[in-house]
């Protein structure tokens, strides 16, 4: 394990903001965790735990140890008809995808082309077109910070929710995912509820998708909606669509008419924060070198050079004009450091 100073972390975040890490250490086994956190001198500063750097925006240089998890490895057990897929922490999100479609191993084919590593896709149960990672989670492996001892956490223990889980609330700091489990088929019940994928189906003329299919027109659909982080610095969706009450639905329908929602159970209702951007004029514009994505006002990015305090102000201003129009506060879901 080498310690490195005064990193830079620009290639390691997908916003792509310039900034150091004090001393930065990358951990390619789980046992490297324990020998890491015996040293007091190492772990008597702040640390930060990086995945693929794909949800976070830095908006300074980070004065303490940054931790990357570089934990690699794919491991498969078949059951009758479930197969459990571990995968380790550093892997790519996408790759791990691929892997399992490839391998016709049914369940996150509609998570195709999320950014990030597999370690970050329970932290915030990484969700997209009708799926969540909760939908095929089976345990993971986590290292305790405070006994030094790897832990299993079941589906229940992690409590997941809309871009949450035990590991953004109660147990934040305390435990680094090591390894995923996912309980995937072999035999797929695909999820095509999303309007988009149907149209798109429609549009190729497929009336019986394979696995293949639906992971190939969700690329499709993100790569038309979303910019490409290796061109254009971002981190996806920059907010929470904000679930709000049936009093404060019918007061934002009452001023605008229409406006793009789900049901979230328990009568309340999920508004869809890109339309609420855009209704406040913010969608495409450029604001010095940051500004929202022409094709999705829910995605701020990086023009160029923006510090992440610039990205971060405009965040501010865009909260600030939504609740002034709408009465609605938007919720970051990208982690501010
Ligand atoms: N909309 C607008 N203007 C916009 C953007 C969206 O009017 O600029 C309206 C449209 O009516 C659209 C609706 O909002 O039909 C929903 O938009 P979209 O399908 O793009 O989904 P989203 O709710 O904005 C969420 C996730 C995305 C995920 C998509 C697809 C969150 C915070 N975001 O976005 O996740 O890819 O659904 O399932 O829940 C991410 O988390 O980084 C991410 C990209």
């Amino acid at each position: 394990m080498v310690i490195h100073h005064n990193k830079s972390l620009k290639r390691l975040n997908t916003f792509g903001v310039e900034v150091n890490a004090l001393n930065f250490v990358e951990i390619l086994h789980a046992d490297q965790l324990a020998d890491l956190f015996k040293n007091k001198e190492v772990v008597n500063q702040s640390l930060l735990f990086l995945g693929g750097g794909s949800n976070m925006l830095f908006t300074h240089d980070f004065n303490g140890l940054v931790i990357k998890m570089g934990i690699k490895g794919i491991t498969t057990r078949i059951d009758g008809d479930n197969v459990y897929v571990q995968a380790g922490a550093g892997e790519v999100w996408n790759d791990l995808v691929n892997y399992c479609v490839n391998n016709n191993y049914a369940g996150i084919e509609n998570l195709s082309l999320i950014p990030g590593s597999v370690g970050a896709s329970p932290i915030q149960n990484i969700g997209a077109y009708g799926v969540e990672l909760k939908d095929a989670f089976y345990e993971l492996n986590a290292f305790d910070t405070e006994t030094f001892t790897i832990k299993t956490f079941n589906k229940e223990e992690c409590e997941f929710g809309y871009r949450e889980s035990v590991f953004k609330s109660k147990l934040k700091g305390r435990y680094i995912v090591t390894s995923v489990t996912l309980k995937l088929s072999l035999k797929p019940s695909l999820n095509t509820s999303y309007g988009a994928i149907e149209a798109e189906l429609k549009n190729r003329g497929i009336d019986n998708p394979t696995i293949k299919d639906i992971s190939q027109v969700v690329s499709h659909i993100r790569v038309s909606k979303l910019p490409d982080p290796s061109t254009i610095g971002n981190a996806g969706s920059f907010f929470k669509n904000p679930i709000v009450s049936e009093e404060v639905f019918e007061a934002v329908k009452s001023k605008n008419g229409e406006v793009v929602n789900y049901p979230a159970g328990n009568g309340k209702i999920k508004l869809a924060a890109g339309w609420l951007i855009e209704q406040c004029g913010w969608k495409g514009k450029v604001i010095g070198n940051t500004g929202t994505w022409k094709n999705q006002a829910l995605v701020l990015v990086n023009h160029g050079e923006a510090t992440g305090r610039e990205i971060y102000d405009f965040s501010e201003v865009i909260i600030q004009s939504v609740n002034e129009k709408f009465g609605v506060s938007l919720e970051r879901e990208v982690n501010i450091f």
